[in-house]
């Protein structure tokens, strides 16, 4: 049976479009193959909480080394890492934030790379081991930034596919919903144009 993790991070709820049109995507995609289960992961109404002392010192710890709270933080961690290892596709929504990703991504990327989970260092270098993923990213954002002039400013999917490649998930699709801030026209056939791309990218799938 295939997977699907949809990771939404907009603290917008109904209103976020990262959300509404990952949503969509991943509705698009498990109606393509039956059986396929969704699992949602809600950043926005249940954020990650930001690495601490305890956390940091937890996913470095040998099991039986560890104190309650971090036995606690470690197996919170290792359920997000067994959520993304379980998913066959994984959908990532996010609006772009001062040129970069929802802070509640970030903290759930700070704990889904994990050093002998997600990559592992070997004497080559740094290996992925969340291979075999399709990922999808959808970004939203006021102004247009997949072509023209304010491109270099998109923090977001530079380091997107960076941290994504280096846990092994290298086959990355972008969907922009782009130019948001530029009036309501701008805004609906920004949805139109992101939407009718989920559908075609769900139908290749
Ligand atoms: C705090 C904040 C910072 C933002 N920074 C940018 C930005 O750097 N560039 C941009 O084009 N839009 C920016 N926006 C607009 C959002 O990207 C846009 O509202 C997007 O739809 C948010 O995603 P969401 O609808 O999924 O919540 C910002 C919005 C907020 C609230």
């Amino acid at each position: 049976m295939s997977s699907i993790l949809l990771v939404t991070s907009s603290p917008r709820g109904d209103e976020s479009l990262s959300s509404k049109v990952a949503q969509d995507l991943a509705n698009a995609l498990s109606a393509r193959t039956n059986g396929t289960s969704v699992v949602h992961r809600d950043l926005g109404a249940n954020p990650v909480p930001h690495l601490d002392s305890v956390t940091t010192a937890a996913i470095r710890k040998a099991p039986a080394d560890r104190t309650p709270a971090e036995a606690a933080a470690a197996d919170y961690s290792d359920k997000l890492v067994a959520e993304l290892m379980a998913a066959d596709t994984v959908v990532i929504a996010t609006g772009l934030i001062n040129f970069n990703i929802y802070s509640t991504l970030k903290s759930w990327i700070d704990n889904v790379a994990r050093a002998g989970q997600t990559f592992r260092y070997t004497e080559n270098g740094p290996i992925g081991l969340a291979t075999g993923k399709k990922v999808y990213v959808v970004l939203a954002s006021g102004g247009v930034y997949s072509q023209g002039p304010a491109t270099g400013m998109n923090h977001a999917v530079p380091y997107l596919t960076t941290v994504l490649g280096f846990m092994g998930m290298t086959d990355v699709e972008v969907i922009y919903v782009e130019g948001l801030a530029f009036g309501p026209d701008a805004a609906e056939k920004a949805i139109a144009n992101a939407q009718q791309r989920t559908q075609q990218l769900a139908l290749v799938a």
